[in-house]
């Protein structure tokens, strides 16, 4: 089996900045209940013509760039998101078209699981040699999946893209992963239609129903918790490592109680968790990879670091990475 590594990682975030002041606009809510239940300040919602697809494209080029990887080297995209640009075809071949790639590309569907199931997808396809290059992106415009009259799901999320460049490595850089899903939990939080189950956007009275709904949040809470530290816990086991040789903890970015709930049950220093979600949000598949790139362009990431990575969300799905850091800082 051939290594892979993260060869370097990119992120986009929209211009627009929508504050929990402008969300108390339209819903029952206030940025201190907001801030003290999940640690979020403000979010990014894309702008008219943004997209999964335009967002992706711009963290891929800037992750290719920073790589010093040519478009015409990729011969694998794999996007992970939940706000695809359309049912058919996939966003990723949108995001080929649009960065002139060639060779494969394909979606996954693992919600804010999404980059840790592409980035394990992906290092395989490098590990059994029908790969070279890789780019594995996690992108989300969910501001246009949420409903603005439920207080209890519209003040999460928050748009965006992340991306990394996956490449073979003689030292393992992805040392391992857990993938995990509980589909006995599939229904706790979905988009009800939009699929072959329902196609129609409306329901009897009229409403749209391709909109997040989350049956009950303080279960999908205590669950996240659990699943990301056992996976986290089980992963370090399977590579002989523990929470000691861990550089950086970068979780997703869902709410700042599960990341100290989680920190906390691996007995992991809580100054070694990387958190942005202060000014991002919930962007689901994108979560990870948009932290790995600010914790990277903030000088906290160096070659030889082990990173440890965690999500948790829809599917029930979730699963860590743990990654040996290689790429120099970005120029
Ligand atoms: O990406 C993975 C998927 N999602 C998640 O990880 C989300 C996991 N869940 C959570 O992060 C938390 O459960 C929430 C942030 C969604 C909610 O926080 P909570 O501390 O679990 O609150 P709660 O649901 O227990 O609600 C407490 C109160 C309720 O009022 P009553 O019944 O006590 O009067 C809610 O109606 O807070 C109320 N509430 C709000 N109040 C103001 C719920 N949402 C809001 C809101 N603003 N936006």
């Amino acid at each position: 089996m051939t290594s892979a590594r993260i060869a370097a990682v990119g992120s986009a975030l929209p211009e627009r900045l929508v504050t929990n002041d402008d969300l108390s606009q339209l819903v029952d809510t206030s940025d201190e209940w907001i801030r003290d239940r999940t640690g979020i300040r403000a979010r990014r919602f894309a702008g008219e013509g943004e997209t999964a697809s335009t967002l992706a494209s711009e963290a891929a080029a800037r992750s290719l760039e920073a790589a010093g990887v040519a478009p015409s080297a990729v011969d694998l995209t794999i996007v992970a998101t939940i706000s695809g640009d359309q049912p058919m075809p996939s966003t990723a071949a949108f995001v080929q078209d649009r960065l002139g790639l060639t060779g494969g590309a394909v979606d996954v569907q693992a919600a804010c699981a999404g980059f840790i199931y592409g980035t394990d997808l992906g290092a395989a396809q490098i590990g059994v040699g029908r790969a070279e290059t890789v780019l594995v992106i996690g992108t989300e415009v969910l501001s246009r999946f949420l409903d603005f009259t439920d207080r209890t799901t519209c003040v999460l999320f928050g748009d965006g893209a992340g991306a990394a460049v996956l490449v073979p490595g003689e030292e393992p850089g992805l040392i391992g992963s857990i993938l995990e899903n509980d589909g006995r939990h599939a229904r706790l939080l979905e988009i009800p239609s939009g699929g072959s189950r329902k196609p129609a956007n409306v329901d009897e009275e009229g409403n749209r129903e391709n909109v997040i709904r989350m049956k009950d949040g303080r279960e999908v809470f205590k669950r996240a918790v659990v699943g990301m530290a056992e996976a986290a816990t089980r992963l370090l086991e399977k590579s002989g490592l523990s929470s000691d040789d861990v550089t950086l903890m970068v979780p997703h970015q869902a709410n700042g109680r599960i990341i100290r709930a989680v920190a906390d049950r691996l007995r992991f220093p809580r100054e070694r968790v990387f958190v942005d979600l202060e000014e991002v949000g919930n962007t689901s598949a994108a979560s990870v990879p948009i932290a790995l790139d600010h914790a990277w362009r903030r000088g906290l990431l160096k070659p030889g670091d082990v990173v440890l990575t965690a999500a948790f969300g829809a599917g029930l799905a979730w699963g860590a990475n743990l990654i040996r850091w290689t790429a120099e800082a970005p120029s």
